[in-house]
């Protein structure tokens, strides 16, 4: 069973990536949150710093890239393979308004064509290997059956298909149908991305698709970091494999390596960034998702919106880890979410 991380801008930073690499089952792969190249500088110091060897040792990131420029996607290709990278990612799902005015992200789908354009050109000019996220199409799920034939010309790595159109974003459930479809068709292996978000809905679609190369998670494993550790065991006992008892864990060991996981994170934040303010916003970022799995109580969330200062921010912590059990029942995206996380 193959698991990705997904990439999520402003979370799965190289600081978070790290942390969850060592506290928690490796993932396959981890997708960087994509770089978007500008003119002359095809990577900024941020994204830079967030894909350094340094900063990655270890791990199998593969960089994403968001671009409708093929100079621009050579560019940044190259600088990449100069880090030492082989592969890169192409985001062609993105639905955001703004990336997709510009033809980029999601953008590409309302033009097959032009895709088609583009990744002649990518993948005649990079030497690098290249693999495509995407999801079905900008409006309806059928024209994934005229983008489906674009992506099947070239000689991608891997699909990773989030099977919701643009219009979308994130609203109501992903079209499992359709995937089921694309899988069928597609020459290149392929991945499940969306709302995986308990070991069940894990085990359904390996289930249900015995076919597919893997699973992507996003949200459900920001909410959970266990959730692909818990996944990988309860497979490995149904198999009746051994399964070392150091690879077991109690809840209460779970809770501490959370605990260990979040102050790695929290440290890191705290050298890597100035002044408290920073370093809380990234914290609350990362607590939208991880809260449900202490308490989905509306209040907790409420208190740790009001926190500004880091004593105020160690104490709401500490606390949520002192006093809630573990509630392993999956995240449940708030409402109004859906248009707020639109990238
Ligand atoms: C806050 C946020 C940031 C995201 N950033 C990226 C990104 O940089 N690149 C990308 O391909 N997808 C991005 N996504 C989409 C996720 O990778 C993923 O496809 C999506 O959340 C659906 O999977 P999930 O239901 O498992 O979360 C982002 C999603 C969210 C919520």
């Amino acid at each position: 069973m193959t698991g990705y991380m997904a990439p999520l801008e402003g979370i799965t930073t190289y600081i978070y990536r790290a942390a969850y690499h060592h506290h928690f089952r490796p993932m396959d792969k981890y997708f960087t949150p994509f770089i978007s190249p500008a003119q002359k500088r095809p990577l900024r110091t941020r994204e830079t710093r967030d894909v350094c060897p340094e900063n990655n040792e270890g791990l199998p990131v593969i960089p994403q890239i968001l671009t409708n420029d093929v100079a621009l996607f050579l560019d940044t290709c190259r600088e990449l393979e100069a880090l030492g990278y082989t592969e890169v990612n192409l985001n062609i799902g993105c639905p955001s308004g703004t990336v997709t005015a510009r033809g980029k992200g999601a953008g590409f789908l309302k033009d097959p064509e032009e895709l088609d354009r583009f990744l002649e050109q990518i993948c005649q000019g990079s030497s690098l290997r290249i693999s495509v996220k995407t999801r079905l199409g900008w409006a309806d799920p059928e024209e994934f059956y005229e983008l489906l034939p674009v992506l099947n010309r070239y000689p991608l790595t891997e699909v990773i298909l989030h099977p919701r159109v643009r219009q979308e974003y994130y609203r109501g459930k992903p079209h499992r149908e359709a995937f089921a479809e694309a899988l069928k068709e597609s020459v290149h292996p392929l991945f499940y991305n969306g709302n995986l978000f308990s070991t069940r809905d894990i085990t359904e679609i390996f289930g249900q698709f015995p076919e597919t190369a893997g699973v992507m998670l996003g949200r459900g494993l920001i909410a959970d970091p266990s959730l692909w550790e818990r996944y990988s065991q309860t497979e490995a006992e149904k198999a009746a494999t051994e399964v070392s008892p150091s690879t077991i864990s109690s809840e209460e060991k779970l809770k501490d390596r959370i605990r260990s996981f979040h102050d790695e994170i929290y440290e890191a934040y705290r050298r890597d960034l100035s002044g408290d303010a920073p370093v809380i916003h990234k914290m609350k970022e990362l607590w939208f998702y991880m809260v449900q799995l202490f308490s989905r109580d509306p209040k907790v969330e409420k208190a740790l919106r009001k926190v500004q200062h880091r004593d105020e921010y160690e104490r709401w912590a500490g606390q949520l880890f002192r006093q809630n059990d573990l509630d392993f029942s999956g995240f449940v995206p708030p409402a109004g979410w859906q248009e707020k996380g639109s990238k």
